[in-house]
């Protein structure tokens, strides 16, 4: 078992606790699946995949933690900091760059570094692709739009 497979036994037992069956659903869907987009960009990107893997399991944790959204980004960021220093398997600057990608994750009409703005691009990916024929929340439209058309480059 490698480190990202023990950060992923730790989001596993969170979301197995969260109270409510339905929030525990959405976490596992939307937590992994930010997981794997966040993979895939990094690859693209030439950026750290497994960090962006990462990253993507831990970047809404609080949410169906405690089913209390409020300051999600700086809470998850908070909170992926502790669990990642329990583990022992992640030095300093590696936190702090996750920590950093999960705090940014929610300001989406913003603009920061390269690895805050794949965490951003991956959780609107994933909402794309969880159903494309959703309408998406017009705060990610264009970034959505964006993002589907690098995706079709991959063709
Ligand atoms: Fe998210």
């Amino acid at each position: 078992m490698n480190r990202l497979e023990r950060v992923r036994q730790n989001v596993d037992g969170i979301l197995r606790a969260a109270p409510d069956p339905e929030d525990r659903r959405c976490g596992f869907v939307h937590l992994y699946g930010v997981s794997l987009t966040a993979t895939l960009l990094a690859r693209a990107r030439e950026l750290d995949a497994e960090l962006a893997g990462v990253a993507g399991m831990l970047h809404d944790l609080v949410n169906y933690e405690s089913s209390d959204p409020t300051g999600h980004a700086e809470r998850s960021a908070e909170r992926a900091g502790e669990l990642l220093r329990t583990t022992g398997d992640f030095s300093e600057a590696e936190i702090t760059q996750i920590q950093s990608g999960i705090a940014y994750h929610s300001d989406k009409t913003g603009l920061h570094g390269a690895f805050e703005e794949l965490m951003k691009d991956a959780d609107v990916l994933q909402h794309a692709l969880y159903n494309l024929q959703l309408e998406p929340d017009p705060r990610h439209r264009e970034r959505r739009e964006r993002l589907l058309e690098e995706l079709s480059a991959l063709r």
